[in-house]
């Protein structure tokens, strides 16, 4: 079957990545295309890798039945390459990707693409922050998961028909 992929980055991919791969693969998986699509996270620094998401990123993704079960790795050149999509958190996160790879075969853009203007550009970075912050990550990513779907299936066959 013909794959598409998403790679999620933010900076240290215990809190934002992961939940951007939670909330894709939680919705993919629940929609005809479960088989199709390949979701993934990374971050900018490898100062956590090998780490799951972070417990209060995890509970509050709990509270509304998505699992986060990634483990941080660093992003690669040549993941820019390998994936068809590749979505920064924020504008920080965009500037570092284009540096390390400055002609990706992905199409690399800020997650807010895929909301309307209503929201802010950037995905805040919950981290030293309360859990207010990790509820709005949350909205933001799961507001912006149908439309990232959606232009990742645009061009396949519907999987009843192929
Ligand atoms: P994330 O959040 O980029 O959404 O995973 C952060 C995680 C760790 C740090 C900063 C942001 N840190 O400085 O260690």
């Amino acid at each position: 079957m013909t794959q598409r992929s998403v790679l999620f980055v933010c900076l240290g991919n215990i809190c934002r990545s992961p939940t951007g791969e939670g909330v894709l693969q939680h919705l993919a998986a629940t929609s005809p295309w479960a088989e199709a699509v390949t979701v993934d996270s990374a971050g900018t620094i490898g100062y956590h890798q090998g780490r799951p998401a972070d417990p209060r990123m995890q509970r509050a993704a709990a509270r509304r039945g998505i699992e986060l079960t990634s483990r941080a790795r660093q992003v690669q050149a040549a993941d820019l390459d390998r994936f068809d999509l590749v979505l920064a958190m924020d504008r920080e996160n965009l500037a570092d990707l284009q540096r390390l790879h400055p002609t990706p075969k992905a199409r690399v853009c800020l997650l807010s693409e895929f909301l309307d203007e209503s929201w802010p550009q950037d995905v805040p970075d919950p981290y030293y922050g309360g859990e207010d912050g990790f509820e709005y990550v949350l909205d933001m990513i799961q507001a912006a998961g149908p439309a990232i779907l959606a232009t990742l299936v645009a061009d396949l066959p519907h999987p009843r028909e192929s």
